[in-house]
Formats: structure tokens, C-alpha cells, sequence
């Protein structure tokens, strides 16, 4: 696909895929204000894959997201489709992207969006990947949009938590999201002073957080605390009913991680207990300035990549520095929780 620099003007399309986040507004408007500076044309491609595949744009001007760096969601909307899933939708794709005359998309998303971006590169087309996703999941980047503010928000709930868990010496569970990993449950734990906190990455065994919710019990601590994360393993086999997405990633939602530990702490530790499921509360509401400064930089990065011609990279930020990173490591293999930084996050139960 030809690279139209030597013209002057590029026009680039701009999608957010798979679940919305603080953070992604930051980086559209990043992404615009530079490809502007460089004279490039930008132009919005609405609800992820789907915008492409209907052959759909949407003006982005300096106006439309001048003011959007403090609003959570994300102003092109999202979509979990996947264009690769059938052929027909992959030749739309293609056909629209010459259609709507794109020298180059930037898909900001993670694994999921980011796996159709380094496919339709593999197929000739110019991409560059900006990292999302609040599960923090994604190699080759230390964070990715959307992860700091859904645990602060998380944090905050553990706070609130605590003084109702207090007042009425119950155990609260905590159930976040995180899918496959654990970072949201593990940063949330350990920035709210949980008493235990369940990851996908190690097998829960009930017995030792139950026995150790007894010991801090009867040294006088009558609440409890946990974060669990909703991709835990659980040793029920209710799992049959959980419905898929269009990416084949299980609904984890509807497995009850929460109710489940709730009911058998109260039947093994003793103590009466509630259950909170966070849900899509993580993923709404202002990004915080981590989320702000870091969309606004990875943002920056991906337009000055469009303009070199770094096509096939994502941008990413690794040791406090914004680099571009190879889109297909990137998302080769999931980031998951380092089980030494478990171990030492457990230091913390007492
Ligand atoms: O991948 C981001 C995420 O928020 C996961 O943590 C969660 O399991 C999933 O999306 C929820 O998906 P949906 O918004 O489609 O319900």
C-alpha cells in the first residue's frame, strides 16, 4: 500500500477497539493534534473493526478533540468485532481501506484489535497499534491506557469497602476484572491493604487464605478484605453455561467469582460475608493523569510513526521511555503476573 509522505498528505485512519477506557480520548486527541501538525489527514473510523468493515468515517478535527482530554470512554466508539473471524468481513476490510483512500490506520486497542491490525500489516496495509486495555496485559509495553484508572477506582472501592467490612465485622470480597491476569487485582490489593488476593496466574487454595482470615480474626482483626480477580480458577464445574465473544474470550463475568468465595468463606472461615462485583464501574468515568499523560505520549509516538513510516509497531513506554515496539511481539504472548511479585505481595497478609 502506497505510503503517500512524498504527496504531502496522509490520511489515516483512527479506530478504538474492544473494551472502552479512561485514557483512550487522550490518545485519539494525541493522535489528531499531531498527524495535523505533520499536515496529515486524520479520519475516525466509529466502533473499532466495524467502522472498516461498513466502510463508515467520521470527521476528527482540531475541534472535535481539543476538549476531550478529561472524558472517559472513548468519542469514536468501540466494538469487539473481529473482521478475521470470516473472509468476507476481512475483503470488506481491504476493499474499504482502498475504498476510503487510507494510506494508514492506527488502531488503538489491545490483544484482541491489536492481532487484526498486525494481520491486515501482514497483508500489505499500513498499521500502527497504540496499547489498551485496563487488564494490562500486553508484552513489549510496561503499561497499557486504561489500567491506572481502573485501579484507582478499585482502590477507592476497597477503601469504601473497609468501612462498611469494619462497622459490621463481615468479610467483603472484592471481584475485579483483569481477565487472564491479575495486575487489576494484585495493584488493587496492595494499594487498598486487602487481607488476600486471589490471581489468575496461582491456583486459589481456599484452604490457606480461609485459615489465615481465622488467624487474623482471632489476633482481633474482625473484617476482612479480599480482591479477587474474575479469571481465577475456580474447583466448581458451573461453567458449561459462560457465553463467548467474538474473540473466543469467555464472558468471565457470568462465572460468580465473587458469590462463590463469599459462600465459602462464610461456610469454612465462619465470618458473615458480602460480595462486590466492580464490573464496568472500572472502566468509566475521567482518566486520571496517568492515563491522560500517558495516552497524550503514546498518542504523540504513533503519529510520528505514521509519519516515518513505521508501520507493523506499536507504541509503547518501557523503563519511563516512549518507544515503538514490534506489534507482533507485542501481542504474541500474554503479560501475566510474575508469580515472585505474588509471593511478595502476600508479605502483606497478616
Ligand atoms: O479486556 C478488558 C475487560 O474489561 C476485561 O477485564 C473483562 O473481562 C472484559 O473486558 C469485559 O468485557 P465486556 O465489556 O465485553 O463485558
Amino acid at each position: 500500500m502506497g505510503h503517500r509522505k512524498d504527496l504531502g498528505i496522509v490520511r489515516v485512519g483512527v479506530l478504538t477497539g474492544g473494551g472502552d477506557v479512561p485514557g483512550l480520548n487522550p490518545a485519539i486527541r494525541a493522535v489528531v493534534m499531531r498527524l495535523l501538525d505533520y499536515g496529515h489527514e486524520p479520519v475516525g473510523l466509529p466502533r473499532g473493526w466495524l467502522g472498516l468493515m461498513e466502510g463508515l468515517t467520521e470527521p476528527l478535527t482540531l475541534e472535535s478533540v481539543e476538549e476531550i482530554v478529561s472524558r472517559g470512554g472513548t468519542i469514536l466508539g468501540s466494538s469487539r468485532t473481529n473482521p478475521l473471524k470470516r473472509d468476507e468481513d476481512l475483503d470488506k476490510c481491504l476493499d474499504n481501506i482502498k475504498a476510503l483512500g487510507l494510506d494508514a490506520v492506527v488502531a488503538i486497542g489491545g490483544e484482541d484489535t491489536l492481532s487484526v491490525a498486525s494481520n491486515l500489516h501482514k497483508l500489505g496495509v499500513n498499521t500502527v497499534g497504540v496499547p489498551k486495555t485496563m487488564d494490562n496485559d500486553l508484552s513489549e509495553t510496561d503499561y497499557t491506557l486504561g489500567f491506572d484508572t481502573a485501579v484507582n477506582i478499585a482502590m477507592d472501592a476497597v477503601d469504601r469497602l473497609r468501612d462498611t467490612a469494619k462497622s459490621h465485622d463481615r468479610a467483603i470480597v472484592l471481584e475485579v476484572m483483569g481477565r487472564h491476569a491479575g495486575w487489576v487485582a494484585l495493584y488493587t490489593g496492595v494499594a487498598g491493604g486487602a487481607d488476600w488476593i486471589l490471581i489468575p496466574e496461582v491456583a486459589p487454595d481456599l484452604d490457606e487464605m480461609c485459615d489465615h482470615l481465622v488467624r487474623a480474626r482471632n489476633r482481633g482483626k474482625r473484617y476482612a478484605i479480599v480482591v479477587a480477580s474474575e479469571g481465577i480458577d475456580l474447583p466448581q464445574a458451573e461453567e458449561e453455561s459462560v457465553s463467548v465473544d467474538a474473540f473466543g474470550h469467555v464472558i468471565l463475568r457470568e462465572r460468580g467469582v465473587g458469590d462463590f468465595l463469599a459462600r465459602e468463606i462464610e461456610s469454612r472461615a465462619g465470618s458473615e460475608t458480602r460480595s462486590v462485583v466492580l464490573g464496568h464501574i472500572q472502566r468509566g468515568g475521567p482518566p486520571t493523569m496517568f492515563d491522560r499523560v500517558l495516552g497524550t505520549m503514546l498518542g504523540l509516538k504513533a503519529a510520528d510513526m505514521v509519519n516515518a513510516g513505521e508501520f507493523g509497531k506499536m507504541s509503547a513506554i518501557q523503563n519511563n521511555r516512549i518507544v515503538a515496539v514490534d506489534m507482533e511481539r507485542a501481542i504474541s504472548e500474554l503479560k501475566t503476573v510474575p508469580i515472585e511479585l505474588y509471593e511478595e505481595a502476600k508479605t502483606l497478609f497478616k
